[in-house]
């Protein structure tokens, strides 16, 4: 979501008469994108305005703005001169004029220039993100995000359709649909809709070749879903669904509403329906006063599922979230010891998995060409494929590839 807001704001500055720097040292206006759902995201974000606010004190340039959800959070400027202007992580009315008028009080031949149309449409991701649905109330202990976007809000679906045509327009021949539980979509509407009605809406969009939905939450998975998607063949077959922890009494502590069982029936669930599909999954280790023996659940839920990739993170306390009250007792070390067995164990998931898909054809869409007669690309399944051709493609087209390799994070193959 934070790289589709990224994209959104690109867009309006480009719409400035802005262009892109080749590198963040020598650019005249830095829009610095923040995110907070992990420490370390807030970390990198610092010691980066730490960076630049040397340069801009060595020679004035540049002009500094920060949005997102640490910009929510905290008063980012209060102490920090070096930024000129701050937005949060929802759009407000203004925002646009906000960026505007300090981007023309610092260069004032901005506003004097004439600025050129762009004679193409521009040109943008052939993978392209889309948010549906912004905010969160589900509020599970370790997050943030409900505090940082607030209460959910869907985009209407003719909104939606509107957005999903620019990004066709621009070159887009997939469509992420994105909410932080986008199966949430529609509650907040009036009539009440579905995620599949807006899923419906851009499926039927000409030039769209597939189309994607993260991320899902297990207590949202049901049959009736299910079965709408088996009529939507441009929708892939993956699933991102967190479990965040394969312990009951921790999934409870998390707020998370599912229990493993549960959690494994969901999975059992989307199999029977998409044998094939890919499942991929968040993990959260050293959750405060989680125990050697609820680790080894957790352990025991990846054995289990075994998903194709699996996104494994440290607990970090999150100033304000419930499981802030509790103390972060878990040893640094202990938690890296957690999070490289994961990692191991899920190396080995994942290369066994894309093995067993040597000799098999799958469809994969080109994202780039790596170099002639070489291009890079992602099955229906998500997973990243480098093939060889004869065949001059491009970025979008789909070819049918036959698997010969596979490490735990591609697959490698020929054009049939
Ligand atoms: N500490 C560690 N990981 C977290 N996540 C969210 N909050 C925290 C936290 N406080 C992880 C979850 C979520 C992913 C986007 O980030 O696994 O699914
Ligand atoms: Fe955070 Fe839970 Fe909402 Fe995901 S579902 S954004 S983890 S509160």
């Amino acid at each position: 979501m934070n790289m589709d807001d990224s994209v959104e704001l690109a867009r309006l500055l480009r719409g400035f008469g802005l262009a892109e720097a080749p590198t963040a040292d020598e650019a005249d206006i830095i829009h610095i994108n923040t995110c907070s759902v992990r420490k370390k995201a807030e970390e990198k974000f610092f010691s980066f305005l730490g960076v630049q606010s040397i340069r801009k004190r060595k020679t004035g340039a540049p002009l500094i703005g920060v949005s997102g959800c640490t910009a929510e959070l905290m008063d980012i400027a209060e102490g920090r001169p070096e930024i000129d202007y701050v937005i949060g992580s929802r759009r407000p009315a203004d925002y646009a004029d906000r960026i505007r008028a300090a981007v023309e009080s610092k260069y004032p031949e901005i506003a004097d220039a004439q600025i050129a149309t762009h004679a193409a449409p521009p040109e943008g991701p052939v993978s392209s993100f889309q948010t549906v649905i912004r905010g969160c109330t589900n509020c599970c202990t370790y997050c943030m995000v409900p505090r940082a976007r607030g209460p959910e809000a869907s985009v209407p679906p003719e909104i939606a359709v509107r957005e999903a045509e620019v990004r066709i327009a621009e070159g887009a021949r997939e469509i992420i649909l994105l909410g932080q539980d986008v199966l949430a979509y529609g509650e907040d509407l009036t009539p009440r809709l579905h995620l599949l009605d807006v899923l419906r809406a851009v499926h039927a969009l000409p030039g769209l070749r597939r189309l994607r939905f993260v991320t899902s939450h297990p207590r949202r998975i049901d049959e009736d879903f299910l079965r709408g998607l088996a009529e939507l063949p441009k929708v892939c077959e993956h699933f991102h669904i967190p479990f965040q922890s394969g312990d009951d009494e921790i999934l409870k502590r998390m707020n998370r509403g599912y229990t493993r069982a549960e959690y494994i029936s969901k999975i059992e669930l989307i199999r029977q329906y998409f044998p094939d599909a890919a499942i991929t999954a968040d993990v959260i280790v050293g959750f405060p006063g989680e125990t050697d023996e609820q680790f080894d659940n957790t352990a025991r839920l990846v054995e289990a599922i075994r998903p194709d990739q699996l996104y494994a993170f440290k607990y970090s306390t999150r100033p304000g979230t419930p499981a802030a009250e509790w103390e972060d007792d878990i040893p640094r070390a202990l938690k890296e010891a957690r999070l490289a067995r994961l990692i191991d164990m899920e190396n080995a998931i994942s290369r066994e998995l894309n093995r067993s898909l040597i000799g098999s054809e799958q469809e994969v869409m080109v994202t780039v060409k790596i170099e002639s007669g070489r291009y890079k690309g992602r099955t229906r399944t998500n997973k990243i494929t480098d093939f060889r051709t004869d065949r001059e493609l491009g970025p979008g087209d789909v070819a049918t590839v036959k698997i010969s390799g596979a490490t735990p994070h591609a697959l490698q193959g020929k054009c049939l």
